[in-house]
């Protein structure tokens, strides 16, 4: 079964809304036609100006994160509902942006992903080793770990709604990329992993994008890979040239 390519932009802490809009709206004509899935995941501020240049069209609409509660005194929080209220169909969780600047724990996150599939949320998980673990030869055991975790009483009939990001700590932003076959071999491990706590069909079928300095020079090679079904884009997604080469790359 060929899994379908999943492209998603995660602007991070960018954009104003015209900006955001502007962006948007180069990205929706470029992408027209295009059979990859495709998702931006703009700030909160932005979503419900860019929701009305997506909605309609083949690109989703995401957020980049979202509170581990529902509604009530959390002041700064944002709610799921919320999001869905602004047209937002999916949402980041567990960037490691998230989990080494603002000290997100595995618990932490698998509760937030409980509650996106129960409010109707898709979800984008990421997962991903920093340069220290990698080079004391734990990069398996703590992707494997956080992909444990973060799906922690999530039953097989709820996959459908997640796609897992690998995402290594030492590629982000820093223009250095896992090597294809690197980044294969750990897509592959979590594939693994996922086929002994749920079943080989569930492994099959995930998506597993890739993120770290993915962009149009590498993106061909990365998605090539047999294990290697997406990417979450971070720098390379903030202009539409790019962001669309690598759309071309997924078809
Ligand atoms: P990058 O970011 O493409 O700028 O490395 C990817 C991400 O953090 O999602």
């Amino acid at each position: 079964m060929a899994r379908i390519k999943y492209i998603a932009g995660n602007w991070k802490m960018n954009k104003t809304t015209a900006e955001a809009v502007a962006l948007a709206k180069e990205i929706v004509e470029k992408a027209k036609g295009l059979k990859c899935k495709i998702a931006i995941c703009p700030v909160f501020t932005v979503l419900s100006e860019v929701n009305k240049v997506v909605r309609g069209t083949n690109v989703l609409l995401g957020a980049q994160n979202m509170s581990d509660k529902e509604s009530g005194a959390f002041t700064g929080e944002i709610s799921p509902d919320m999001l869905k209220d602004v047209g937002v169909s999916v949402v980041i969780l567990g960037h490691s942006e998230r989990r080494s600047y603002y000290g997100e724990t595995d618990s932490f996150i698998n509760g937030k992903v409980k509650l996106a599939l129960e409010k109707g949320l898709d979800v984008i998980l990421c997962v991903g080793e920093t340069l220290a673990e990698r080079e004391a030869g734990k990069a398996e055991s703590v992707v494997t770990s956080q992909v444990v975790n973060g799906l922690k009483d999530i039953s097989e009939g709820m996959l459908s709604h997640i796609v897992i990001a690998y995402e290594p700590v030492w590629a982000i932003g820093t223009g250095k990329t896992a090597t294809a076959a690197d980044a294969d071999a750990i897509h592959k491990v979590i594939r693994e992993k996922l086929a002994e706590i749920y079943s080989a069909d569930a492994a099959e079928k995930m998506i597993i994008q890739y993120g770290g300095s993915m962009k149009p020079e590498n993106a061909a090679g990365l998605l090539a890979m047999p294990n290697i079904d997406g990417g979450l884009i971070g720098g390379a997604a903030l202009k539409s040239d790019s962001f669309a080469a690598i759309l071309k790359c997924a078809e």
